[in-house]
């Protein structure tokens, strides 16, 4: 079967003792072999995530996706209190529809897409009505975009408001302090920056907000994080039948970001985004954010106009490369290149090489449309110029 190269937020390439962890021995998920490995992974999630007095804390793992993770927050903590969320792209308006689905008093604070979140406004809403909950998506992966965990953390704690953060693309790739930035729960996944297999997701919260989940009305049974917590907590199990060799996986994951260091990692994974963005800048190429606002976990890339984003996406793939394609109101515009999982210098050079030679072959089919432009490569003449604002594709 063909090898790729993951070029994506994810599922990435694993590297080769995560999938050596995987081999290990079949156990039964209620002896004490599987207590002890959820244990483990518990204890490395708050580590992760930089918590300082675990005794305050506790990690729930569910085998499901990174939604399975944050349809167990919005479904199980909210009761009937007012939740805000505050959506600069497609995963926050996700969170929005989940919400929807289980809350009738959701409110949405919507920032157009590829934008900053505007935080004076976010101040103002808060400020202006009743909030009881504020939640919002720390890497926005549809655009690239870091949000500030720690300012809108800040507003909701000024507020006294709880404060929940989607980390699904963030967790493992960036430092993230959930203690400072007053995060009650935080939600991720196994197979984005933590570079482990799809399949698991998990929620980190606060032990005291976890408890007071107890007295809210139940909304779902599978994904009851109440449930999931005081199986943990009484027993160190899942309710269900978990994906046992999946959290093998996950430890081993975890075990060599911890091991590297949660800093020293975010610097690798921030060299990389830097060699891939200079190679890319260099071929002509511009992207869809400011490089200040980007996350260390990818970059959205601007398609020159004279591309067909299908074609070019499929002469990638010929040569065992996997880039994203644009979704929502960027779908045809954009492509997205990730740089975390199992990937070497070497790979970001083969990248750079297969994707000058895609590039040089539709300015060979298109000649007709190169124009010179000096100094300046004959792609930066091609981007895509927006129809409309990105404010408008909301
Ligand atoms: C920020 C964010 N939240 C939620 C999700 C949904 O995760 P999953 O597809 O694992 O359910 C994603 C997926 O890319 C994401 O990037």
């Amino acid at each position: 079967m063909k090898e790729y190269l993951l070029f994506t937020p994810g599922p990435v390439n694993i590297e080769l003792n995560v999938r050596m962890a995987t081999l290990k021995s079949d156990i039964c998920h209620r002896e004490s072999d599987f207590d002890f490995l959820l244990q483990g992974v518990e204890d490395k999630l708050l580590t992760l995530l930089d918590i300082k007095n675990k005794s305050n804390y506790r990690a729930v793992v569910i085998t499901g996706s990174g939604t399975a993770a944050n349809e167990s927050i919005l479904s199980s903590v909210v009761g009937e209190r007012n939740i805000l969320i505050v959506s600069n792209g497609e995963f926050g308006e996700r969170l929005f529809h989940i919400s929807e689905v289980h809350n009738k008093n959701t409110s949405l604070l919507r920032f157009p897409w590829g934008k900053k979140l505007d935080i004076k406004k976010i101040e103002e809403y808060v400020s202006s009505h009743k909030v009881d909950i504020v939640c919002m998506v720390h890497h926005e992966t549809s655009s690239g975009m870091m949000n500030s965990l720690e300012c809108v953390g800040a507003i909701a704690k000024a507020h006294g408001a709880m404060f929940i953060a989607d980390c699904v693309s963030s967790a493992g790739a960036e430092v993230i302090d959930m203690e400072k930035c007053n995060i009650a729960f935080c939600s991720s996944s196994s197979s984005k920056a933590i570079s482990s297999y799809p399949g698991l997701s998990f929620v980190v919260g606060k032990k005291d907000e976890f408890e007071k989940i107890k007295n809210l009305p139940i909304k779902t049974t599978y994904l009851n994080l109440y449930k999931f917590y005081t199986f943990i907590k009484e027993a160190s199990q899942t309710p269900n039948t978990p994906a046992v060799h999946l959290f093998y996986a996950l430890d081993q994951a975890l075990m060599n970001i911890l091991n590297e260091g949660v800093s020293s990692h975010h610097a690798l994974i921030k060299k990389r985004a830097s060699a891939l963005r200079k190679g890319m800048l260099k071929l002509g190429l511009t992207f869809l954010i400011d490089r200040k606002d980007m996350s260390s976990v990818l970059t959205t890339v601007n398609i020159p106009s004279h591309i067909d984003l299908h074609d070019f996406h499929q002469k990638l793939y010929d040569k065992s490369i996997i880039v994203y394609k644009g979704k929502g109101c960027f779908e045809d515009r954009v492509f997205q290149v990730g740089n975390i999982g199992e990937l070497s210098f070497g790979d970001i050079r083969f990248f750079l090489d297969a994707l000058k030679s895609v590039l040089q072959s539709f300015d060979c089919v298109k000649e007709e449309n190169v124009v010179s432009t000096g100094s300046i490569s004959p792609l930066l003449a091609h981007t895509k110029k927006f129809k409309t604002s990105i404010g408008e594709c909301v």
